[in-house]
């Protein structure tokens, strides 16, 4: 039995913690900031509330002096994101007695407590906390991370001289990423797990969040990561592939003849003597739900005419380019002003951000057979798609595997708006005008083939004429 002395105590500290957090704990968050284990995680499905409570318990003791939180995410722009930590630290404690310091990263409380903020990108960089000291230490997202960072910062958790303040590691995450393993050994496999303490956190423990609109989009992905994010389950992706390729989503040829509407997509590259640039085409219709990927191959030598001049072979080729998106990284900003300005050619910036969020629908579309190759063109496409694997940042940039085509593939897909299709229309009956008009159009367009087979001398002289 707790003495009166400890239930005041523990009162105070929930109280404290309110005083620095404008939202009540749901069920499921208070049973994870009730415990008193050095090491415990909170996993599970995405959305739950996992990183506001991991939030929330960091500020649990700031009223006391000389404390000290650590928050974690593996990458600063993570940290730094719209919705990620530091904002929503920013959105509770803006316009409190809480100081910003945006140089070290950290808050300090009137108490001189501090909630600190960083990232551990690389190995190394644990050595940027050798010798601090903190009570709590928090990993948000903490399958990214590799277990020798959870451990080297376990030595940096440290009691206060003669301040009673637990000691607590905590994490937050959900299935899945490059620590799965090490993350299920240590907290859930219950032959492993020791005495640290593992909540699972579902999607229906967060009366906060639009739960059905969430639910829509996460039945998008790819369904070994459906698993993971709406079900929390502790499955891996056994493949460590980046794509869900298989040959299911190869095809001989277009299902139908006409009505296609081409984007072409560019992953540039500076080598001359490796072929780093990677060109694409994908085909989507208005009445079919499937994007497909016609041609793709990589170039070496490419310099803004020679790619100029490819895209122009291309559009003619396929009678007109819907949209032509291309990587605007260091090196595009420049080519794509110049294919602008001096080839006249319509070169759109490929969309990059989240790329690992839409590499995640993406694999939703291979999976349920959305997006579809035409295998006999698409061979070097086929070839990193079968083998590039995640490396250790949770990054397709694994050294010695090659990712121009996949890059391509992404940007392209990004760009086709296959997903908008809809169901075809009813054919108009037998006898009505609009099925005249219909059958005038076929006869037209057979004639018009009929012409083009034919080759007709003035046909001919015309083509000659119009090169
Ligand atoms: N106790 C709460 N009161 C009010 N809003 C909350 C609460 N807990 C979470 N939310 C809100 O619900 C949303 C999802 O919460 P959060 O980002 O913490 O979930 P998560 O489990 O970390 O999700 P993910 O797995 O995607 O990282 C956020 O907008 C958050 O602000
Ligand atoms: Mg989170």
């Amino acid at each position: 039995m707790p003495t009166a002395h400890e239930i005041v105590a523990e009162w105070r500290r929930r109280k404290s913690s309110h005083r620095w957090c404008p939202n009540e704990r749901t069920e499921k968050q208070q049973i994870f900031a009730d415990v008193t284990a050095r090491e415990a995680l909170f996993g599970g499905a995405a959305g739950g509330g996992k990183s506001d409570e991991l939030l929330r318990s960091a500020l649990d003791y700031v009223d006391r002096p000389g404390y000290a939180a650590l928050l974690l995410r593996r990458t600063n722009p993570e940290l730094t994101a719209p919705g990620g930590l530091i904002s929503r630290a920013h959105e509770w404690l803006s316009g409190t007695a809480a100081r910003w310091n945006g140089k070290t990263n950290q808050y300090t409380f009137p108490s001189g407590a501090v909630l600190q903020f960083g990232h551990i990108q690389h190995l190394k960089d644990i050595y940027i906390y050798q010798g601090a000291e903190y009570q709590f230490i928090g990993f948000d997202e903490l399958t990214q991370f590799l277990e020798r960072m959870w451990t080297y910062l376990g030595s940096r958790l440290r009691r206060l001289e003669g301040v009673d303040v637990p000691l607590r590691m905590r994490g937050a995450t959900n299935p899945g990423g490059i620590g799965h393993k090490w993350v299920y050994d240590r907290f859930v496999n219950p032959k492993t797990c020791g005495d640290r303490v593992f909540i699972p956190s579902l999607l229906e423990d967060n009366p906060h969040l639009d739960q059905q609109a969430y639910e829509e989009s996460l039945a998008e992905l790819d369904p070994i990561t459906y698993q993971q994010l709406r079900l929390g389950k502790w499955v891996q992706d056994t493949t460590g592939l980046v794509y869900n390729y298989s040959s299911a989503n190869d095809v001989d040829a277009l299902p139908r003849e006409d009505g296609w509407i081409y984007v072409l997509s560019i992953d540039l590259g500076a080598s001359e003597s490796k072929p780093t640039t990677a060109f694409c085409v994908l085909a989507f219709h208005r009445h079919e739900e499937a994007v497909y990927c016609l041609e793709s191959y990589k170039k070496a030598g490419m310099i803004p005419s020679t790619i100029a001049e490819h895209i122009k072979a291309l559009q003619l080729n396929y009678g007109g380019l819907e949209r032509i998106v291309m990587d605007t990284g260091a090196l595009g900003k420049g080519y794509q002003g110049e294919f602008q300005q001096r080839y006249g050619l319509p070169v759109e910036a490929a969309e990059k951000t989240n790329k690992l969020g839409y590499r995640k629908l993406l694999n939703g579309d291979l999976a349920r057979k959305r997006l579809l190759l035409i295998d006999s063109a698409n061979s070097d496409l086929i070839e990193e798609l079968e083998t590039l694997p995640w490396n250790e940042l949770g990054t397709d940039n694994e050294k010695g595997f090659d990712n121009h085509c996949s890059d391509a593939l992404l940007y392209g897909w990004r760009a086709a708006r296959h997903y908008l299709a809809t169901d075809e229309p009813p054919a108009p009956e037998p006898g009505t005008s609009e099925h005249l008009a219909m059958e005038q159009r076929a006869i037209k367009k057979r004639r018009l083939e009929q012409i083009k087979k034919e080759d007709h001398p003035w046909q001919m002289k015309r083509r000659r004429r119009r090169r």
